[in-house]
């Protein structure tokens, strides 16, 4: 039964970032439950979800309060469009949103589909200043960065292996180092300052036409867990408000308690024009991606017809994916989640610290619970080979190249992080031998 679906699988599917000339040979697992931090695979083995399900579950799998609130609002109104008409889902959880801080961000706009946040927020930024007077067709974003892979969200990516081959078709855009590629012996505020001196000049040169900066607030994810100081937040924030331009922060991955802060730009004290998230914000159930924008931005589309923001889809602000991310939001706080993401962080900062000065490991780098071990290239795709050992122990994860990740569902507790830093351990002794 499990060989007939996996030979279905390679007949009729193509995965996400999958080389499928190497799929058959990767031991995928077919995964046929989640309860609470575990999954379960089609030979009945419960592993902890290391990942998240790629950085999505927050309290964990089949959370029953999630679950009731979207059976009960299937049997009373599954969907509706947004688009001439509304309801109470939709509205509630834009109230609620809002209500979030930073508290300068005031209107919601809810995309069904993730990704296209981050494209929204792209167009509206572009509009909102084309109405203030101003044509600014240009985009700053940072090296390393990841937002999607829809065209617009494409072109502010500064990912080449995933990139290059789209430049192009792709949009007009600038690019500045990445603050979380630091030089030997260079701290995380020097670097930060360098590449704000290379934003500065940049804008000094082209900053009249540019649009909006975004970036991934203090942790660029998808880029290997690139960390970088507040002060680079801080500063980006200055310079766009100098040069006219927009902040829009890029929260899918960081944003909904991940940091250890409700939105990762809370650490650096600031308020961005635009900000975006989805992945946990219906607690990784149900996909929902939403763009929160200043009230600046939203009356600059007020009055006449073409001031409209042309762009939704079918399922904006889909009521099942509502009152999923409304009964999330609600758990979240009853349970002190984002709190408990702190300590979560902090566990898992003190379980790793002995492979500080471990000669496998180059550098750890975590902020809150978002972790990334970059390890030394021991032959082909070391970090899969480790996340792939780590499965002997009951923890799945995926790599970012030699960056195994570790971002548990925030749900989890003490025993099962042991277990997620037993595995890690165990995946870096199979890979380079245990006496090494
Ligand atoms: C910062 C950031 N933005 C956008 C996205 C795209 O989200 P999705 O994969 O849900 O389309 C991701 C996905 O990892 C991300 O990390």
């Amino acid at each position: 039964m499990v060989t007939d679906l996996f030979q279905a699988d390679q007949r009729h599917v193509w995965h996400p970032f999958t080389q499928h000339a190497w799929w058959p040979d990767d031991d995928p697992l077919v995964i046929t439950g989640g309860q609470g931090v575990w999954l379960q695979d089609s030979a009945g083995q419960r592993y902890i979800d290391g990942f998240s399900s790629l950085w999505v579950t927050v309290h964990g799998h089949n959370e029953p309060a999630i679950n009731e609130a979207i059976a009960r609002q299937a049997r009373t109104l599954d969907h509706s469009t947004f688009l001439g008409f509304t309801h109470e889902p939709g509205i509630r959880l834009a109230e609620e949103l809002v209500a979030q801080p930073p508290s300068l961000l005031s209107r919601l706009l809810r995309r069904r589909r993730l990704q296209s946040a981050v494209e929204a927020g792209i167009k509206m930024a572009y509009q909102a200043k084309l109405q203030q007077g101003q044509r600014r067709p240009l985009f700053v974003h940072v090296a390393q960065g990841y937002h999607g892979d829809t065209l617009g969200a494409v072109s502010v990516g500064g990912i080449e292996v995933f990139h290059h081959t789209y430049r192009p078709i792709l949009l007009r855009t600038r690019m500045v180092s990445s603050p979380g590629v630091r030089q030997p012996g260079q701290t995380a505020q020097e670097r930060a300052a360098q590449v704000l001196d290379e934003l500065r000049i940049l804008l000094a040169e082209v900053g009249d036409q540019v649009c909006a900066i975004v970036i991934e607030p203090l942790v660029q994810a998808a880029g290997g867990m690139l960390t970088h100081d507040v002060s680079f937040v801080q500063g980006v924030r200055a310079l766009s408000t100098q040069f006219g331009a927009y902040l829009m922060v890029d929260e899918v991955a960081t944003g909904i308690g991940r940091t250890g802060r409700m939105w990762a730009v809370e650490h650096a004290d600031i308020s961005p024009d635009l900000l975006t998230c989805g992945k946990g914000l219906t607690g990784g159930v149900l996909p929902l991606s939403a763009v929160l924008a200043t009230e600046e931005i939203y009356s600059s589309f007020l009055g006449a017809g073409d001031r409209t923001f042309f762009h939704g889809h079918s399922y904006t602000a889909n009521p099942l994916c509502a009152v999923a991310a409304l009964a999330n939001l609600e758990l979240m706080d009853e349970r002190a989640t984002v709190d408990h993401a702190a300590w979560i962080g902090r566990t898992l900062g003190d379980l790793l610290k002995p492979l500080d000065d471990d000669e496998r490991v180059v550098e750890i780098r975590r902020i809150g619970t978002m972790t990334g071990i970059e390890v030394r290239p021991h032959g082909d795709r070391t970090g899969l080979r480790i996340c792939t050992a780590m499965r002997d122990l009951g923890v799945i994860t995926r790599p970012l190249g030699d960056v195994v990740i570790l971002m548990p569902p925030l749900g989890i507790a003490e025993p099962e992080l042991q277990q997620m830093a037993s595995a890690l351990n165990h995946g870096l002794d199979q890979v380079y031998g245990a006496a090494s």
